[in-house]
């Protein structure tokens, strides 16, 4: 059978891929390793390039997990959209803690940067250069980036990406951008700020972090419809960048019934056809192939189920819609 990443390269688009974390789980390196039904030619580092692990202390860079990521990759002609450089979360305390000036702060984004960045540059087709940057409402979130440089945070680590891994797309990647909102607004803006500073931004990436229902977490929300999300993805390529589902899954109140799988498929294939129908979206990311592992349940206690293979590495209603989102949106 044609698996997601096949259907994808058959409408033209570039991949479908997803959130990897390495375990020793052999039926989970099934499911990555797919070449039978060629699933997959993709990866996004779950947790391994966040700052944290990558620059534990100040100027003491760790590789390990990054490196094996690339190996991953690499041995599997996959590609790899790297994740990320400048966020408010997951940050090692000593930036916190730090108090920096303006200046010596610019300083150290650039020399993570240019030491994460740069050795990865022959191997990162797309970077997350800035990671949610925007509150709900549109307007900047406190971070040590915004709350010390301001909003010139984002055109800065924008030009330090493009001048060390010269050859990776440069993404914007944000949460609920789906629903055309006031985040939605703001995010571009941030594609009219950084090229206001005539600095390079290809893409943005709209995580797609989804529920079947309002759920405790989700504030009442609910999945977008199909226009509402055709309309956002061209509100950015009108803008000339690219789009991406970067981290789709969509979480429900467990126990999963067969009536919320249901609705769960359908906003599978409602997310891929949407993709589909605009030129420039040119892949899809899942934040894990299966439920045994995916983050939510640790997150949103009661909440889980969000993937498109179950706990038992087993292909669910979803994955049929998405391979139908991809073949027939
Ligand atoms: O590695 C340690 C382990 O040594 C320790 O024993 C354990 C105890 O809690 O924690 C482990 O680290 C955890 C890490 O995942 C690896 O499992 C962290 O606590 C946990 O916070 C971390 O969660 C990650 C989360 O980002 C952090 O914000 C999730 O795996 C990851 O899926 C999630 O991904 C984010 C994207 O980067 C950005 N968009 C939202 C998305 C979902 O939150």
């Amino acid at each position: 059978p044609v698996g997601l990443a096949d259907a994808m390269m058959q409408r033209g688009r570039e991949f479908v891929g997803f959130a990897l974390t390495i375990r020793n789980d052999s039926a989970e390196l099934s499911v990555q390793s797919n070449t039978y039904e060629e699933d997959f030619n993709s990866v996004t580092p779950e947790n391994d390039m966040k700052w944290e692990v990558t620059e534990p202390q100040r100027n003491v860079f760790n590789f390990n997990g990054s490196d094996k990521i690339v190996q991953f990759a690499t041995s599997r002609g996959y590609e790899i959209h790297c994740h990320n450089l400048v966020w408010h979360s997951q940050l090692p305390p000593w930036i916190a803690a730090g108090n920096f000036s303006n200046a010596t702060l610019i300083s150290i984004m650039e020399n993570h940067i240019k030491n994460l960045a740069g050795r990865y540059a022959d191997v990162c087709t797309r970077w997350d250069v800035v990671n949610e940057a925007l509150n709900e409402d549109g307007t900047y979130r406190s971070s040590p980036w915004f709350n010390t440089i301001g909003e010139a945070f984002l055109p800065i680590a924008f030009k330090f990406a493009a001048q060390y891994s010269p050859k990776s797309k440069l993404y914007y990647n944000d949460y609920n951008l789906e629903y055309n909102g006031n985040k939605t607004v703001g995010a571009k803006r941030i594609v009219d700020l950084i090229k206001s500073y005539g600095v390079r931004i290809d893409g943005v990436g709209l995580q797609a972090h989804l529920t079947t229902e309002p759920t405790p977490s989700s504030g009442g929300g609910v999945t977008p419809s199909q226009d509402t999300l055709e309309t956002v993805l061209k509100g950015f390529t009108k803008k000339g960048v690219s789009v991406v589902y970067t981290e789709l899954d969509e979480r429900l109140v467990v126990p999963a019934t067969k009536a919320k799988l249901e609705i769960q498929k359908q906003t599978f294939k409602t997310v891929a056809a949407s993709c589909l129908a605009v030129k420039g979206c040119v892949g899809i990311t899942l934040w894990g192939v299966s439920d045994k592992y995916s983050w939510i349940p640790g997150v949103f206690a009661g909440e889980g189920a969000a993937l498109v293979w179950d706990e038992n590495f087993q292909k669910k209603p979803a994955y049929y819609g998405m391979l139908e989102g991809i073949q027939k949106g």
